[in-house]
């Protein structure tokens, strides 16, 4: 371990340069080189504490534009895609402060231009909060369009909706979401489906505009609840976030404060999937069992044992018993969420009989598929649908399609019999602290090997 962080220590100061990026860039590049080896067949078994929600963290964290004084976020993951959060707010020239690993305060009083790096912008679907929060300040916005990504196209149409009952005009130029408005005056908006990314931004905007506004088919997941409770702590009006109507009174000035992101949902059911495809016995800590519940209910009815208490779940799959087959069905909140389909799929991979997962939300989540079968998975998938003849499954060179996609995979190899190597662990570093350290630690045989870049040599550590 020592060696590896000396050797990236080393890579990072050969190829910083002027600009702060210097340490992003060299994560990109790294990120194209890393994989993990797993040797299956352990059951994983102790204790694993979950960390902050990677989808309320960058909600919360970029929501700090809107704080008129410095504010203090704990419990905020230490992933890459908060890194590109807070490089983006450093290029902008917010004051961000790491206090420890988990802990960023950030002023963004010097903030002046309402505009995010182009690039940065790109790399990072959840930048599309910076166009509610900068339209919420500055009454205007200028962000690059986040467009496609790995699970298909994902269009913001809804976002600009909201944004445009609230007064505000958009125009594309050279790639960017240009946005503007006068002034922004509470409204209704109503969406035309549920989308999570367009509540937040519907909430950012109206959160200072003039007067009431309500939104109506609102998102429920266990985030929109955190972000609205994040700026009602700073002294915003918002009722009913949890519910599928959301009212705001728009207020003026928004108060610094100290305030924890909550568990994450989805890399806590992962480590749950995880125990259960390994016939371990695991204790996952600090978890809101009530956000579990989705994913509690389905591993139940493959015949895991859940355990629920306070803060923790305790997930047991060591008694012998054959998984049984179920069937699948994506929903918003509270229905079983899609980050953790591919992952709930690859379990049942080893369950007796014939599943079916009908997933929806995105264009593009059954991409894993072909990797999962050249480990031996029987699926085959028929646009939104994917069945599944359980049987089991081997160890294989496959790649992390995308960051589910990736966390289906070591799921995969810590169940199969022999070696997995997975490559484009970018993906997975994107959305899970510390996977290697925390799986290490419950049993897994997880090694990262690191290829130099421009160089055939592997160092393994
Ligand atoms: N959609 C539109 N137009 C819009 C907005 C959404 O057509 O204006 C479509 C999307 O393309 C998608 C569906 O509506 O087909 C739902 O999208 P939603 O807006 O709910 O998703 P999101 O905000 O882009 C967040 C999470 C995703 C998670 C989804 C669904 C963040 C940063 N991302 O995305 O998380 O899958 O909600 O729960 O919160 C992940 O963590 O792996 C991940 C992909």
């Amino acid at each position: 371990m020592l060696l590896i962080r000396l050797y990236r220590e080393i890579i990072k100061i050969l190829k910083k340069d002027d600009n702060s990026l210097g340490i992003f860039k060299v994560r990109t590049e790294e990120k194209i080189l890393d994989k993990f080896v797993i040797r299956g067949g352990k059951p994983l078994h102790g204790e694993v504490t979950i960390s902050g929600a990677k989808n309320a963290a960058v909600a919360i964290v970029t929501a700090a534009i809107l704080c008129d004084e410095p504010c203090i976020i704990e419990n905020v993951p230490d992933i890459s895609d908060i890194a590109i959060c807070l490089e983006i707010f450093r290029q902008m020239r917010a004051d961000v402060r790491l206090i420890n690993k988990n802990t960023v305060r950030i002023d963004t009083k010097n903030i002046s231009v309402p505009s995010v790096p182009y690039d940065l912008a790109r790399s990072m679907r959840a930048s599309s909060y910076f166009l509610g929060t900068l339209l919420g300040r500055f009454h205007e916005a200028l962000v690059a369009l986040p467009g496609g990504c790995d699970l298909g196209d994902r269009p913001i149409d809804q976002h600009l909706k909201a944004f445009k009952a609230l007064g505000a005009s958009d125009i594309m130029e050279n790639g960017s979401v240009h946005i503007k408005a006068d002034e922004l005056i509470g409204n209704q908006i109503y969406f035309d489906f549920i989308t999570v990314g367009g509540t937040i931004n519907a909430i950012f905007a109206a959160v200072k505009a003039k007067g009431y506004t309500v939104i109506e088919n609102a998102a429920k997941e266990p985030h929109i609840v955190d972000v609205a409770n994040f700026l009602n702590s700073m002294g915003a009006d918002i009722r009913g976030a949890g519910t599928d109507v959301i009212k705001i009174r728009g207020v003026d000035y928004l108060k610094g404060i100290t305030y924890p992101v909550i568990p994450d949902q989805i890399e806590a059911g992962t480590y749950m999937v995880a125990a259960a495809a390994t016939r371990g016995n695991v204790l996952i800590k600090n978890v809101i069992p009530k956000h579990l519940e989705s994913i509690t209910a389905k591993l139940r009815n493959i015949g895991v044992s859940v355990e629920e208490f306070d803060e923790s779940v305790r997930v047991r799959a060591d008694s012998g018993g054959i998984f049984l087959k179920t069937n699948i069905r994506t929903m918003p909140h509270p229905g079983f969420p899609t980050d953790m389909q591919p992952q709930m799929s690859t379990l049942l991979t080893l369950a007796e009989g014939t599943s079916t997962v009908y997933d929806d939300i995105f264009d593009n989540r059954f991409r894993y598929v072909s990797e999962l079968r050249r480990m031996g998975a029987d699926i085959s998938v028929d646009g939104k649908v994917a069945v599944i003849h359980g049987g089991r499954l081997t160890g294989a060179p496959v790649k992390a399609t995308d960051l589910r996609a990736g966390a289906a995979m070591i799921i995969a190899g810590l169940a199969a019999s022999g070696v997995t190597e997975i490559s484009d662990i970018y993906h997975i570093e994107r959305g899970y602290e510390a996977i290697e350290e925390k799986l290490k630690a419950i049993g897994a045989d997880i090694q990262r090997v690191y290829v130099p870049s421009g160089s055939d040599m592997a160092i393994s550590v």
